[in-house]
């Protein structure tokens, strides 16, 4: 709830929307979620398609994207394209009315295809070339999320922007039908080649940022990328095999350690069907199936083991911000491990209080800031704004 009411600082939802559907949902029930947001999405989508108004439309984007969230258990479900087909076409309405509209584009890697979607400041000027952003989400987002999260911010301080998707993510998981990989420079390598074609792209200032999951994505993806200038992990993911392990409750990691499979999965299969299990664990791990294309959680989590920086950090040479949120509830401890092997090319940098939760929710304004005047510093460079809105 508060991911998706955080999203009003960059014009992806109305606060109050957010705060009024939570009256409808009831705890643990994961339809109820689906239901309110839909009929939300619903509404505001009738109201965008009345007024033409963008705001509206980037609205309408985030709730249908917030009614999917807790759908993935049944990977039959119809409601996961449906309300995909919809929250896209409600977004692409909004990043056609920008004053430089955002331009989808897809990129062929190999063994699949990268959605994308660049956006810039203004319009090209002959010679002028601009800092660009390399972002991705994580586990679960989609890149439309990044717009309201990071692209407003980017694009006002004079920056370009790419937002992008590879397997296990929502549109590839989708309509490709591909879950996560682990050498994720298979998906920014072609991003970076595509940048290079481009007359307003400054190749000496490209940054690549992952957000949550993309923590570990990008880490592992700028270690064979050294095109990339300036690497930001928010937040550093230094073995993420360790971290889900980690969050088994003490009965399950023992099964889990023990080599017990079919006892393993019996019991998180009991789990996932009751009400009375953690809402956060359930979705932990249906979303965690679904994304990767693995039926059995065991099986799952042996595949997560691939997902380390543990043997590359060597290759790591680029200026590091590593964000440490004080009260993540997933990856705490994972940024001061890598930190600790990264060593003085890399800035930890803790959020607290208010912004101390997982990537910053609810606090993009802050987020957005700490992280440029970062970027200006390794750029030796300062902000220049940009009414892009
Ligand atoms: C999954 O969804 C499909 C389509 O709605 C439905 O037919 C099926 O019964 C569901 N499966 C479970 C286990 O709920
Ligand atoms: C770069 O541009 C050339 C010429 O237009 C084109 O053939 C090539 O496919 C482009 N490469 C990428 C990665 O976009
Ligand atoms: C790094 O370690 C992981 C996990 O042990 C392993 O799967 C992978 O092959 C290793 N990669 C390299 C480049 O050695
Ligand atoms: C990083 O965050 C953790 C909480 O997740 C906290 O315990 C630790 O002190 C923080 N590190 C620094 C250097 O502030
Ligand atoms: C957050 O708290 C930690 C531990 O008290 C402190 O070291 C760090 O400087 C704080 N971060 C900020 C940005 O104030």
């Amino acid at each position: 709830m508060l991911l998706v009411a955080g999203l009003a600082a960059g014009h992806g939802a109305d606060t109050n929307d957010v705060l009024k559907t939570a009256l409808y949902i009831e705890p643990g029930n994961f339809e109820s979620f689906a239901e309110a947001f839909k009929d939300l999405a619903d509404q505001t989508k009738a109201k965008a398609d009345e007024t033409l108004l963008q705001d509206t439309y980037f609205a309408a984007a985030t709730y249908y994207r917030a009614a999917d969230f807790f759908l993935h258990g049944n990977w039959s479900d119809p409601r996961i394209d449906e309300f995909w087909n919809l929250e896209r076409d409600c977004f692409d309405k909004g990043i056609s009315a920008m004053p430089v509209p955002g331009e989808r584009i897809t990129l062929k890697a190999d063994g699949f295809e990268v959605p994308a979607i660049y956006y810039a400041p203004q319009q090209p000027v002959p010679g002028v070339k601009r800092p660009t952003l390399l972002l991705n989400e994580g586990y679960d987002a989609a890149q439309e999320e990044l717009l309201h999260f990071n692209v407003f911010f980017a694009l006002q301080r004079g920056w370009n922007a790419i937002t992008f998707e590879g397997p296990g993510q929502p549109t590839v998981r989708r309509k490709q039908d591909i879950g996560f990989i682990p050498d994720w420079e298979r998906v920014v390598t072609p991003v970076v080649d595509y940048l290079y074609n481009r007359s307003d792209v400054d190749f000496e200032r490209l940054a690549l940022l992952g957000n949550s999951f993309g923590g570990y994505l990008v880490a592992r993806a700028a270690a064979f990328e050294p095109r990339i200038k300036a690497l930001i992990l928010n937040g550093g993911i230094y073995d993420s095999h360790q971290a889900f392990v980690g969050q088994l409750p003490p009965n399950l990691e023992k099964l889990y350690n023990a080599g017990e499979k079919q006892q393993f999965d019996d019991l998180i299969g009991e789990a996932l069907h009751t009400q009375e299990s953690p809402s956060q664990f359930r979705w932990d791990v249906e979303q965690g199936l679904w994304a990767f294309k693995i039926q059995s959680p065991y099986d799952f989590l042996q595949a997560t083991r691939a997902y380390t920086i543990a043997n590359i950090t060597d290759r790591i040479r680029m200026p590091t911000f590593i964000a440490n949120a004080s009260s993540d509830q997933f990856f705490a401890g994972q940024p001061q491990l890598v930190k600790d092997k990264l060593g003085d090319s890399a800035t930890l940098y803790t959020f607290n209080g208010s912004a101390g939760y997982h990537t910053q929710v609810g606090a993009a304004v802050e987020s957005n800031r700490v992280i440029h005047t970062w970027l200006n510093s390794v750029f030796n460079m300062t902000s220049q704004a940009v009414a892009v809105y």
